[in-house]
């Protein structure tokens, strides 16, 4: 079982890579979560982080992190997420209150009161992770491993070259990747074919409050795909998570990957050496396929797993 730390910007994906964490007990301890600016607003993404563990009625710590990138306006993706960052549902309002202390400070903390060496699981842009890296060196130590959510080495999707995440920070993400951590990388090349489909979604409908939300969350995600010509939303987010508890679905090969931060076309481009017998010392192992069948099951099994305990507990059933 692995004491996990959540970073993220809730975010559809998001919300169910953290329920899907929350669902796996035996597998994550959730200790914690970070938020940072990314999708929507620091505001916003905090807000939805504290809805969605009210809704499944679980009190993790919740720390407020970067409302911006390290060198770079933020620019949200509410044409993805919506205005409130977590579009198409309304939650009601959150039971719990941020901690008082930054995100930082929170994880320099969470990470020094862990017996073992922490996982980090960062799925929105790396801001909190890099500040974290800078400010506490010596949290390298206590860091077993970064499971994000980020880049790929074929395509982008807020650009031609560039993932949405790591091309809202391109600076973060290369000191981080650059840092010696150990990293596992849920890029495109695996988190698009980690897809959802319409008649999966539908039988979310017929089941209990957790998996109603999801379906909920999903219809509104799906509705932004079909808009671009996508059939099948991709669980972006639920790969991090889904890689902890069952690592034998993913196929994946170790790479040197950097982060390009200054070209025009190529910003937050994750770029991999690929190159035949001579290859730089792999740093990060790239996720590039998942038995996709066995994937929703496990997420399907997880939300079962909450539906039963937030019926049991009388909530929002
Ligand atoms: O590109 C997908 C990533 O960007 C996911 O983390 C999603 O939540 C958005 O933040
Ligand atoms: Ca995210």
């Amino acid at each position: 079982m692995q004491r996990l730390l959540i970073d993220t910007d809730p975010g559809h994906d998001d919300a169910i890579a953290i329920f899907l964490a929350l669902a796996y007990p035996e597998h994550c301890e959730l200790g914690g979560i970070t938020t940072v600016a990314g999708n929507q607003t620091l505001d916003k993404v905090t807000d939805n982080a504290l809805k969605l563990l009210s809704f499944v009625g679980r009190p993790i710590p919740v720390a407020r992190g970067a409302a911006a990138p390290l060198e770079r306006p933020l620019a949200t993706a509410s044409a993805v997420h919506g205005e409130s960052g977590l579009g198409g549902v309304e939650l009601p309002k959150a039971r719990y209150q941020p901690v008082p202390e930054p995100a930082v400070d929170f994880a320099r903390r969470f990470l020094a009161a862990s017996d073992e060496p922490a996982t980090i699981v960062s799925i929105g842009p790396q801001t909190n992770l890099a500040l974290l890296l800078r400010a506490f060196p010596e949290a390298k130590q206590r860091i077993g491993l970064v499971s994000f959510m980020g880049g790929g080495i074929s395509h982008g999707n807020r650009t031609m070259t560039a993932e949405f995440n790591i091309y809202t920070d391109p600076e973060a993400a290369r000191e981080v990747i650059g840092s010696g951590v150990s990293l596992v990388m849920s890029g495109l090349d695996v988190t698009e074919k980690a897809y959802i489909e319409e008649r999966e979604i539908d039988s979310l409908k017929r089941r209990g409050p957790v998996s109603r939300l999801v379906a909920e969350l999903l219809g509104f995600y799906a509705e932004v795909y079909r808009s671009r010509g996508l059939s099948s939303p991709a669980l972006h987010d639920p790969c991090s998570i889904a890689y902890l508890i069952r690592p034998e679905l993913f196929e994946a090969e170790d790479m040197y990957i950097d982060v390009e931060t200054t070209g025009e076309l190529t910003r937050g481009m994750t770029v991999a050496d690929r190159r035949p017998g001579r290859s730089i010392d792999p740093n990060v192992r790239v996720l590039l396929d998942v038995d996709r069948h066995e994937f929703v099951e496990l997420l399907f099994e997880g939300l079962g797993r909450l539906d039963r305990e937030v019926e049991e507990s009388g909530r929002n059933a």
